[in-house]
């Protein structure tokens, strides 16, 4: 899609860090914003800054909530206008040993990461289509959905989805004039490690203060490192291009080159002869 100007984007987690940074650039290019998020003080500074830049509305919207999300729909789009730029990029970095997993970390965590995604595209996709009128829909994955990072299994489980399903929605949406790219950032200057923390659960059997004190100290060591990644503007910019390119995969680096490598090399290797 060359012109995003006049269109409405979506855009979920918009109200901080990636999505605010996609939200920048799609403005500056002239289109509409609904951003999406459960962040209301943030929802509040993205609209005070972007409404000298084009029409915003924000909505309060946790993506797990399928009910609220079609609602939310309804609303955006008898304000906005159709929407035909949707950004499923809502998402947590939650990380905990494998042993020590439990299902309310299992349903917290693939709850907003893969079903946050899939609650876009179902809320979205039907409406979409039956206008005919085209459109793009970019899902943020990760580079652990290209090959595991450090960032434990239940990241790399619902990264690895939204790969999948973008790779397999892409040539499904082509004849509809529906472009498809997944979004695989390398490290980004955001404040996602903390923010994921707010309703996290916690694992299974309770920490002592010293093994607390050492989580915190490891999330702030990886916080810091992030802080030296790409700028949200330069990644909003890099999505920005990707959707006029109609390209599948955004990458904001090469950062997941020799693990995808690896991967690949290793998956071929295990192939009969
Ligand atoms: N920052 C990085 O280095 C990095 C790298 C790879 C992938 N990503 C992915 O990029 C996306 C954006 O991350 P970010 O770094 O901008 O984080 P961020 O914390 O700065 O922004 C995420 C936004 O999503 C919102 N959010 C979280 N859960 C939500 C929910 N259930 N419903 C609605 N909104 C919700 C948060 O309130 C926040 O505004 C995520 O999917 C993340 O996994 C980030």
């Amino acid at each position: 899609m060359t012109d995003v100007q006049g269109r409405t984007a979506f855009i979920t987690g918009g109200a901080n860090g990636i999505g605010l940074g996609i939200a920048r650039s799609f403005a500056r290019a002239g289109a509409k914003l609904a951003l999406a998020d459960r962040d209301v003080d943030g929802l509040a500074r993205a609209k005070a800054e972007l409404q000298n830049i084009t029409q915003v509305e924000t909505y309060r919207l946790d993506v797990r909530d399928r009910d609220a999300y079609a609602a939310t729909a309804e609303m955006a789009e008898s304000v906005l206008g159709p929407v035909s730029l949707l950004f499923n990029n809502a998402g947590v970095i939650v990380a905990e040993t494998p042993a020590k997993l439990t299902y309310e970390l299992w349903n917290h965590a693939i709850g907003i990461n893969l079903h946050g995604v899939i609650n876009g595209i179902q809320t979205f996709l039907p409406r979409i289509s039956e206008r005919g009128q085209g459109g793009h829909i970019v899902n943020t994955s990760s580079g652990a959905g290209l090959a595991p990072n450090g960032n434990g299994v239940l990241y790399c489980t619902a990264k690895f989805a939204v790969v999948g399903m973008s790779e397999s929605l892409n040539p499904d949406l082509a004849p509809l004039g529906i472009g498809v790219s997944v979004l695989c950032p390398g490290p980004v200057a955001t404040n996602v490690i903390h923010r994921s923390q707010e309703d996290a659960p916690k694992g299974a059997a309770p920490l002592t203060e010293a093994q607390e004190r050492r989580r915190a100290e490891r999330r702030e060591l990886i916080s810091q490192a992030l802080q030296q990644g790409a700028s949200i503007d330069a990644v909003g910019e890099m999505v920005l291009k990707g959707v006029q390119e109609n390209r599948l995969y955004i990458h904001t680096d090469r950062f997941m080159e020799e693990p995808v490598k690896a991967r690949t090399q290793a998956i071929l290797d295990a192939m009969p002869g």
